[in-house]
Formats: C-alpha cells, sequence, structure tokens
C-alpha cells in the first residue's frame, strides 16, 4: 500500500526520501490558492521561482510578474497575492512568473527530489486527492508554513487530504496523524479553527479580509496544477 506522509515544514524536508515520492506543496493563504485559481480562470502557465531577482528576471523577458513578501505586493511587480487578482480577462492565456514568502520558496525546495511536484488547496481539494489515487506513488504534503514555522492552515489543508485518502494510504507518521487529527476536529468550520492564527492576523492587519474566506472554500475547481520543468500548468 502507498504511503502519504505531512512534513509540517519545509526547514524539515530533508528528514523526508522523495525518491518515490509526489510532492503536493501547500500554502492555502495564498499562494497555492492563486495558482490554482489562475489556471482554473485559464492562465497559461506559472512559473514559480524562489527569489525576487528571478522574478525580475522573467519580467524583464515578458512575464507578468507577481511578487509578494510578507503578504505585501513587492514594488515594481505585476500583481499581488491575492487569489481575486487572478480572476482577470487580461491573464488568460499569459505566462506569469511568481515569488512570495513561504509558497514558491517550498516548491524550489521540492523539485529537487521528488519524483512529481503538485499543487493543492482546499480549492482544488477532491480533484488532487482523485488524481492521487490513479498514481503509483507514496505522497508527501509539504506545508510551506510561515518562515520556517509549521501553520494551521497548511496543516489543516494536509490533514483534509490525507483524510480522504485514508482508505488508499498508509498514514503512519505522527506529523500526518496530528494533521489529520486536526482537519477532524475542525469539520465543518474550518474558519474558526483558523481565526486566531498567525497569517489570519497578519492578513487582516493589513486589511486582507475575503482572501481568507475564499481559500477555505472545498472543491470550486476541478484541476490539477502540475510542475513540469520549471512552470506549472494544469494537469490534462
Ligand atoms: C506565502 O507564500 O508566504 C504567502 O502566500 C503569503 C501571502 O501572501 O499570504
Amino acid at each position: 500500500m502507498k504511503q502519504l506522509d505531512v512534513c509540517l515544514t519545509p526547514d524539515l524536508l530533508h528528514l523526508h526520501n522523495l525518491n518515490n515520492s509526489i510532492v503536493v506543496v501547500a500554502d492555502v493563504f495564498r499562494a497555492t490558492s492563486c495558482m490554482v485559481t489562475g489556471l482554473a480562470y485559464g492562465v497559461k502557465s506559472i512559473t514559480p521561482v524562489a527569489t525576487i531577482e528571478e522574478c525580475k528576471f522573467l519580467q524583464d523577458k515578458g512575464f507578468i510578474a507577481a511578487a509578494e513578501r510578507d503578504a505585501r505586493k513587492v514594488e515594481g511587480f505585476d500583481l499581488d497575492n491575492s487569489p481575486f487578482s487572478y480572476m482577470n480577462e487580461r491573464l488568460i492565456g499569459s505566462q506569469i512568473a511568481m515569488t512570495t514568502t513561504n509558497g514558491t520558496l517550498s516548491i524550489a525546495k521540492a523539485k529537487v527530489s521528488a519524483v512529481k511536484v503538485m499543487i493543492g488547496s482546499f480549492l482544488n481539494l477532491g480533484a488532487l486527492a482523485n488524481h492521487l489515487r490513479s498514481e503509483p506513488y507514496d505522497v508527501l504534503v509539504l506545508c510551506a508554513g510561515w518562515k520556517g514555522r509549521p501553520n494551521l492552515e497548511d496543516t489543516l489543508f494536509a490533514g483534509a487530504l490525507a483524510d480522504a485518502l485514508k482508505d488508499q494510504f498508509m498514514l503512519l507518521e505522527d506529523g500526518t496523524l496530528m494533521a489529520q487529527r486536526l482537519f477532524d476536529q475542525s469539520r465543518g468550520n474550518l474558519m474558526a479553527s483558523v481565526s486566531n492564527s498567525s497569517h489570519v492576523r497578519r492578513l487582516q492587519r493589513l486589511g486582507i479580509q475575503k482572501d481568507i474566506s475564499y481559500c477555505l472554500q472545498t472543491d470550486l475547481y476541478d484541476i490539477v496544477p502540475i510542475l513540469r520543468g520549471s512552470t506549472l500548468v494544469a494537469m490534462n
């Protein structure tokens, strides 16, 4: 039987052997929710990069560039990190370069040794779970967290995915069981569960309210973003 593990922060990724694993990167607030939304709305591809410099390089090459640090848009770039910014007709068919504080950094770490890298959020939870059932590989859910620390929202997502896949995958590690139990206790009321989380407080301080409830919606989109080379596309 395949195994599903959870890595609560990218700083613990070195503890996992990824030779036979698909890594699902989750940054629920908000990077991976933006990626899912953008690709669902018709963006052609999203190239995630770890640094502002790489993002600027791609912007100079003609990409539409999205750059976020500490939840704020970086000056000189085209897009911020709100999923609502990706629901825009002018982005249909476009190639986007993106850098964010934790989400794109996690993708950069995962792609070094994962068999495949896929993108997870509550918005595409069911589609992702269905796809993973059909794959022959183990799964590691990599929670992007915040600057090396675990966070509630990504752990909740990891627990939701583990819960959806518990009949097809072994859940053996304590980190995985912690995530699943957290999700189980929060079932039906995700908003209450994250209401005092550090990133929710950070987003609220910045007046970014509507992104929080948007990103907690389950199964809005039937797409699975996958990294092909250095670029995320919606899997056919
Ligand atoms: C990140 O990658 O850390 C985020 O998506 C932060 C945010 O803009 O909410």
